[in-house]
């Protein structure tokens, strides 16, 4: 009975499995050759007449686009567990429901995040750079030397279920590990992590700072000229949460002065167009907002999100309901 299959649209084509299934239990227009930004989004939707919408964060539901949803979308699925991209407030008291995906890109980010550190402090990006180049010289015994990982201090800022999958891999390097969150975890979730109950008194003690907060629009950065000062000169700032929680002029800063080592980065303030001053630093390792790109996740991910469409459908509760 095609006819009571859930109608849906979705901003970006999903992962093979995730394009089967749609195919087979919804009724949905073909998927987007490109990300569609939010005015073809709420187009599509009317036109589709589709009962849930699946975005992620390159089409942003706020403010006067949230008030054009068509009256037919019951649902904003978001293929994300961030949630920046969306007025959460405003769709709810529309009568639209949200939902994200959560628990399903712990590992893989977490993963992703220590990628980064690894890449940071042993000059991954130059070394590539001078392998590309055809390498022709001996490195020197003091040449292009990184910092050992090994051992080291790492501060976590936002102690949720990434931050917690940081700190198990974090214990595998034989690290010391820091953490800051607005509340103290109990004993169990702290991963033997060391509680501090604000960022300044931290950063101070963090060799290796790794932010894991969720972004907020609007809200000013978390690392800023002055934070990043109490970081420890020669220290090396990771982000593959939100681009918004760094003042990335300060943080060039830090890089050229020297006073932090590198940084690695998954995400920015302007994606997908990054600072070119960002790109023309040498100390620096960059991803482009991948954490959760792998065949698994983002499967995992895609499907979650169709659970969620199912669910509406049926009258069920939705498997990963976004309440506020
Ligand atoms: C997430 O799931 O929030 C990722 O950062 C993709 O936006």
């Amino acid at each position: 009975m095609p006819s009571e299959k859930p109608r849906l649209i979705r901003s970006i084509r999903l992962p093979v499995a995730a394009e089967k299934r749609i195919e087979t239990d919804f009724i949905a227009p073909p998927p987007p050759d490109a990300p569609l930004d939010t005015p073809a989004l709420l187009a599509l939707a009317e036109k589709e007449q589709a009962s849930a919408m699946l975005v992620t964060h390159h089409s942003p539901l706020r403010g006067a686009d949230v008030a054009a949803i068509p009256a037919c979308v019951k649902l904003v699925a978001t293929v994300s567990v961030g949630l920046d991209h969306l007025d959460v407030p405003a769709l709810l008291a529309r009568g639209i429901k949200v939902s994200n995906t959560p628990d399903v890109l712990t590992d893989c980010n977490a993963d992703l995040t220590m990628m980064l550190i690894l890449a940071a402090c042993r000059r991954a990006a130059e070394y590539y750079t001078l392998m590309k180049n055809g390498w022709g010289h001996t490195l020197g015994m003091d040449e292009m030397l990184g910092l050992r990982v090994s051992g080291k201090t790492l501060g976590i800022v936002g102690m949720g279920r990434i931050g917690q999958a940081l700190a198990r891999r974090a214990r595998g390097f034989e690290m010391k590990v820091l953490y800051h969150n607005r509340r103290r975890l109990d004993p169990a979730q702290e991963e033997g992590a060391t509680y501090f109950e604000t960022l300044e008194d931290m950063l101070p003690h963090c060799t290796i700072l790794s932010l894991h907060m969720p972004g907020t629009q609007g809200a000013p950065p978390l690392m800023t000229a002055r934070t990043l000062g109490l970081l420890p000169r020669g220290s090396v700032l990771v982000n593959a949460a939100r681009g918004s929680l760094v003042d990335e002029t300060a943080l060039i800063d830090a890089l050229r002065s020297g006073h932090l080592f590198s940084a690695g980065l998954d995400v920015y303030q302007n994606e997908p167009h990054p600072n070119p001053r960002l790109l023309a630093l040498p100390n620096i390792f960059m991803t482009p907002h991948t954490g959760s790109a792998t065949v698994e996740t983002r499967t995992a991910m895609s499907m979650l999100a169709l659970d969620n469409v199912a669910a509406l459908a049926a009258g069920k509760p939705l498997p990963s309901p976004v309440t506020a």
